[in-house]
């Protein structure tokens, strides 16, 4: 395996970068209501990193089939469970689920985060897969401190998720982050404790449980990108890019 592990100077630059992205997710959640286009809160995504030195990393981002990502922002509403493509035909109403995924660099390095809000009054279902999808990305984070292991993550947040009565999504991970989007390692949001290589202090981590309220199957439609619950059920996502410490970890995308 590579060398996952930054150093203290590129760990500042992803606290700084990172701090830059959680303020402007927040900026965009803030303009989530019934009425708003998917498209508009991509303007809003691009236009407030950009103003703060920072670029976004998912415009252009080509997946396994070469097809450019074609946005900052990724907007997922209701049965999408990830990767949904900002549009102006998509307007948001009230109840519906909104997953927020978002990244930039900043000086050469990259962060990533995500947060799922309901637009509106929604369901007391949805309230409860919002929740729990928050709350599976803390269990998950709570295994991370060097010498862990990698199965300890996905087995917490596995364990939490199934006991609220909801499936994690098994076919995406979260993943290593830093010098490129996605960097080894793969993470799990299923696993067994104990299992999987060890994590090193000073690598940098996106934690991202994918969580539905029907069956964990999902399907990816012919646009490439979109994914969604191969039930029509529900999802929620959370993510945090994080630095693993010889005691715990550090949120690096919080504002
Ligand atoms: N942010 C996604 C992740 O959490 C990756 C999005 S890539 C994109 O891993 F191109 F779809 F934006
Ligand atoms: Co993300
Ligand atoms: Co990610």
């Amino acid at each position: 395996m590579k060398n996952l592990v930054k150093t203290p100077a590129e760990i500042e630059v992803m606290r700084a970068g990172g701090r830059i992205l959680a303020a402007v997710l927040r900026q965009v959640a803030a303009a989530v209501k019934p009425g708003v286009s998917t498209a508009e809160l991509d303007k809003i995504a691009s236009r407030e990193l950009l103003a703060r030195g920072a670029k976004p990393s998912f415009l252009g981002y080509s997946n396994e089939q070469g097809q450019a990502y074609p946005a900052s922002l990724c907007t997922s509403i209701n049965r999408v469970v990830v990767h949904g493509m900002p549009s102006a035909e998509l307007v948001l109403k009230e109840g519906d689920v909104l997953g927020l995924d978002l990244g930039c660099w900043y000086k050469g390095l990259c962060t990533d985060t995500a947060i799922t809000v309901p637009v509106g009054a929604v369901s007391s279902q949805a309230r409860k897969l919002i929740k729990a999808a928050e709350q599976a990305l803390h269990e998950g984070l709570k295994q991370v401190r060097g010498a862990a292991r990698l199965g300890d993550i996905g087995h917490a947040i596995q364990t939490f998720v199934a006991a609220q009565g909801f499936a994690v999504v098994r076919a995406l991970t979260g993943h290593g982050v830093g010098r490129a989007v996605h960097e080894e390692p793969s993470i799990p949001n299923f696993g067994r404790a104990g299992a999987g290589s060890k994590l090193v202090t000073g690598m940098t981590l996106a934690i991202e449980p994918m969580v539905n309220a029907g069956g964990y199957e999902v399907e990816t439609l012919t646009d490439g990108w979109t994914v969604v619950t191969a039930d029509g059920s529900l999802s929620a996502h959370f993510e945090h890019t994080v630095v693993v410490t010889d005691n715990g970890y550090e949120i690096l995308t919080k504002v």
